[in-house]
């Protein structure tokens, strides 16, 4: 069983699963939670060691402010508050935090006041840290001092007596330059936690789980050939072998050649895994539909019944598996935070109402860089472990406009040259996500001494770190105009490529 030692109150600032990231980059198993957790509920982790207070976008004076059980206080646990965190305890313990005249946002330098602090053990003073506040300390309170000094606030509070502490800086982002010392010093030198969360150890408990929960009983998994589902694949099949029985449901919208190079790929772990052609319904269902949101419906419901009938055909499954991840758990469990939707993102293979199935999530509790690092130790190939990410709807939303076979085909022709350009010259990983969407316009071209008038195709590469905001990867000029010669002098119908270099925001990395 996975032991949490350490509890991260979400205040909604953007760089909380960031903490959880560096807490267990340190081998220490941590834990986003609700801000609203009561001190009743704390208790009832077994071994937790710590409670950092994370970041957020609100004031903790304003008539607002998110709530706080101030018995976490007296539960004789170590407590660290980041930025909102560090202001919300000298609020709440005495002190007084007000709008600040000169407001810290980016660089800054940090002086160290307090040099006997256990949290600035072996940090130099002087060091570069990362700012992003608009109010700051203006009372310190009782039995508190102060740590850390920057420019123009106060940058650290620490009460060594009751292990509280907290610094206005963002010790997770890379900017701090000894941000993750400091992280290590509340892990090791405070909290005294235990360094016991490896991908191995991960692993082990969650065989022992899988087979715990599953017992004789089968499994169905909808496999995509995605990082999380393959992980999720191998995982269960380490545990209960032929009990898994995984669908893979061929879409027609996938890339080219995906079906056989993804089985040829598991061949290799001896699993179950049935692969459904079921591109003619999903080319019907499609035909006559351009709106994306109306595609996004369509495929998402042919998949459900193909997938659906699929697996009503196998019998004593009890158990329908998911590769959800942590990111998913978090961003369903916030509360409070509204926004528009923009896309009707999905997923392909959610849990069919109708049918009587327990869910099992093995890897819910990892982040996708542990997922990987899962992978890895499972033996999966870097193929599918650093593969970029490639949407559910499929190829259905990067053909713009109505979706036919023949547009599919030409399409994943185009992506696959410039996927394999980029590979080759070792650029692939260098970027986030590339593909090729194929637009419903046809231009004039002159090809030997003939007039064209066939399909234009864009190229798309951004580089991102959570997909949220990109921008586009700046390529050499002669690697898109070779990639543009190969496209147009190999695939038949199209004569004109055009590179993307739109951001997100204003664009989206999608086109639909
Ligand atoms: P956008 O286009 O919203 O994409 O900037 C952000 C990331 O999400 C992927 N994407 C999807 N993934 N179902 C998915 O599973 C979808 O409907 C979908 N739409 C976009 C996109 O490829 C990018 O990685």
């Amino acid at each position: 069983m996975v032991k949490t030692q350490i509890i991260i109150l979400d205040y909604g600032s953007q760089y909380t699963q960031l903490l959880a990231r560096r807490v267990r980059d340190l081998n220490v198993y941590a834990e986003v939670v609700n801000y609203q957790i009561t001190a009743e509920k704390v208790k009832e982790y077994k071994n937790l060691k710590g409670i950092i207070l994370s970041g957020g976008p609100a004031s903790v004076y304003s008539y607002d402010a998110y709530k706080f059980d101030d018995e976490i206080f007296n539960l004789n646990i170590p407590v660290l508050g980041v930025c909102y965190g560090m202001q919300l305890i000298a609020q709440k313990l005495g002190g007084k935090v007000e709008l600040a005249k000169k407001q810290e946002f980016g660089k800054s330098i940090l002086s160290i006041e307090d040099n006997e602090s256990l949290l600035f053990k072996d940090i130099d003073d002087n060091s570069q840290v990362w700012m992003s506040h608009a109010d700051h300390i203006i009372k310190m309170p009782p039995d508190f001092c102060i740590a850390a000094k920057s420019d123009n606030s106060i940058a650290a509070i620490s009460n060594e007596k009751n292990k509280i502490y907290g610094i206005q800086f963002h010790a997770e982002v890379t900017h701090s330059i000894h941000g993750l010392k400091l992280i290590e010093n509340f892990l090791y030198n405070i909290c005294k936690c235990e360094k016991d969360w490896t991908m191995a150890q991960f692993i082990n408990d969650s065989i022992n789980e899988i087979k715990n929960k599953v017992k004789n009983e089968n499994v169905i998994l909808g496999l995509s050939g995605g990082v999380d589902s393959s992980v999720c694949a191998v995982l269960l099949s380490k545990a209960i072998g032929k009990q898994l029985n995984c669908i893979f449901v061929d879409t027609g919208l996938l890339r080219k050649d995906e079906a056989k190079k993804i089985m040829q790929n598991y061949s290799e772990f001896d699993m179950n895994i049935k692969l459904v052609d079921a591109s003619d319904k999903f080319f019907t269902a499609l035909k006559g539909v351009s709106d994306p949101e109306e595609k996004r419906k369509v495929i998402g419901k042919v998949f459900i019944d193909v997938f659906n009938e699929e697996a009503l055909k196998l019998k004593n499954a009890s158990f329908l598996a998911q590769g959800t991840i942590y990111p998913d758990v978090i961003e369903s469990s916030s509360e409070g935070h509204s926004s528009k939707t923009i896309k009707s993102h999905h997923n392909v293979g959610g849990l069919p109402k109708e049918m009587n199935f327990s869910l099992i999530e093995p890897i819910r509790s990892l982040f996708k860089d542990e997922v990987r690092r899962v992978g890895k130790e499972l033996g999966i190939k870097d193929f599918i472990l650093n593969r970029h990410p490639f949407p559910g709807p499929g190829l259905g939303i990067r053909i713009i406009g109505e979706v036919s076979r023949e547009k599919a085909d030409i399409l994943k022709e185009v992506d696959d040259i410039f996927i394999n350009k980029l590979i080759e010259k070792k650029l692939y990983n260098k970027v986030s996500q590339a593909f090729a969407t194929l637009l419903p316009v046809k231009t004039v071209g002159v090809m030997g001494d003939n007039r064209t008038y066939e399909y234009l195709v864009a190229l798309r590469s951004v580089d991102t770190i959570d997909f949220m905001t990109a921008v586009a990867s700046e390529l050499p000029w002669d690697f898109l105009s070779n990639v543009t010669n190969e496209i147009i002098n190999s695939v038949k119908g199209v004569n004109r490529v055009v590179y993307d270099i739109t951001s997100k925001p204003p664009g989206t990395i999608e086109w639909e």
